[in-house]
């Protein structure tokens, strides 16, 4: 397996004391394949993404418990540097806002060359190649005249786009992509999703996919895991759920 999520346990302390928003998650997903996590506002999606990704709120989180199993390392036990290389190059995550996740001081031919004048070591110049290279990579019509544009300059789409550009800039092995196209509108949610799926299947990449939309779901999933109230309530391959949904909420 590419990603094993074993019991994990995420506490926040609040004034009135310590609530539990994962308590007991189960999940995995392999190369190539998409798992799709589903469940109600609240029931601890993002949290346990967090929590796989490294980006937890600590404090007021705190993972009291579990193990996040990546190729074989426990990501929980690795020192702090060694989880920011993983994080950079092995996996990436991809949110709903694109506005906010993006610098909106930066060009975006900046953003993109930076990963790989940070990462990989490259010049100024061959990395602005490769942020065109990525741009076209991700659909993004006219790459060359685009690259020097800032974030607000791109409509809601394209700057998704730009988002799947960055995160798939290292060929990461693990992709989270929490209610990627929730801010879009339904042509291009579909249009971003198509893309989100070809790139993930042409680079043999796991995807650990969050989302509302059933219909999304159906599409690409391979498995689901339904989470309520911090755990997972129910797990299967896709068919099999759409088929016969075991738990209430399902
Ligand atoms: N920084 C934080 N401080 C305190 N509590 C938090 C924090 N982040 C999340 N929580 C709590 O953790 C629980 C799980 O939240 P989470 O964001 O994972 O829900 P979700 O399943 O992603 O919901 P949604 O579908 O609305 O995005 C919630 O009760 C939430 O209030
Ligand atoms: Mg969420």
């Amino acid at each position: 397996m590419l990603l094993e999520v074993r019991d994990l346990q995420v506490e926040f302390t609040t004034r009135d004391g310590v609530a539990k928003a994962v308590n007991g998650v189960n999940y995995s997903v392999d190369a190539g394949q998409t798992l799709a996590v589903l469940g109600e506002s609240g029931s601890g999606k993002s949290v346990t993404a967090q929590a796989v990704m490294g980006i937890l709120d600590v404090p007021p989180g705190r993972i009291a418990g579990g193990e996040i199993l990546f190729k074989g390392r426990d990501l929980l036990k690795l020192k702090e540097e060694d989880r920011r290389k993983v994080r950079g190059a092995e996996m990436a995550m991809i949110f709903q806002d694109a506005l906010s996740s993006l610098n909106p001081v930066l060009t975006v031919g900046a953003q993109l060359s930076e990963m790989f004048e940070v990462h990989r070591g490259m010049s100024r110049k061959d990395g602005r190649a490769r942020a065109v290279e990525l741009m076209d990579r991700v659909k993004i019509p006219a790459a060359r005249e685009r690259v020097g544009d800032y974030p607000h300059q791109f409509s809601g789409g394209m700057r998704q786009r730009i988002m799947i550009a960055m995160a798939l800039a290292l060929e990461p092995s693990l992709i989270i992509a929490d209610e990627p196209t929730t801010a879009l509108d339904v042509t291009v949610q579909a249009q971003v999703m198509d893309l989100l799926a070809e790139l993930q299947r042409e680079l043999n990449m796991g995807l650990i996919l969050i989302t509302h939309d059933l219909g999304v779901v159906a599409d690409v999933a391979d498995k689901i895991a339904v989470m309520y109230a911090g755990r997972i309530v129910e797990a299967a391959p896709v068919h099999e759920i759409y088929a016969s949904p075991a738990h209430p909420y399902t």
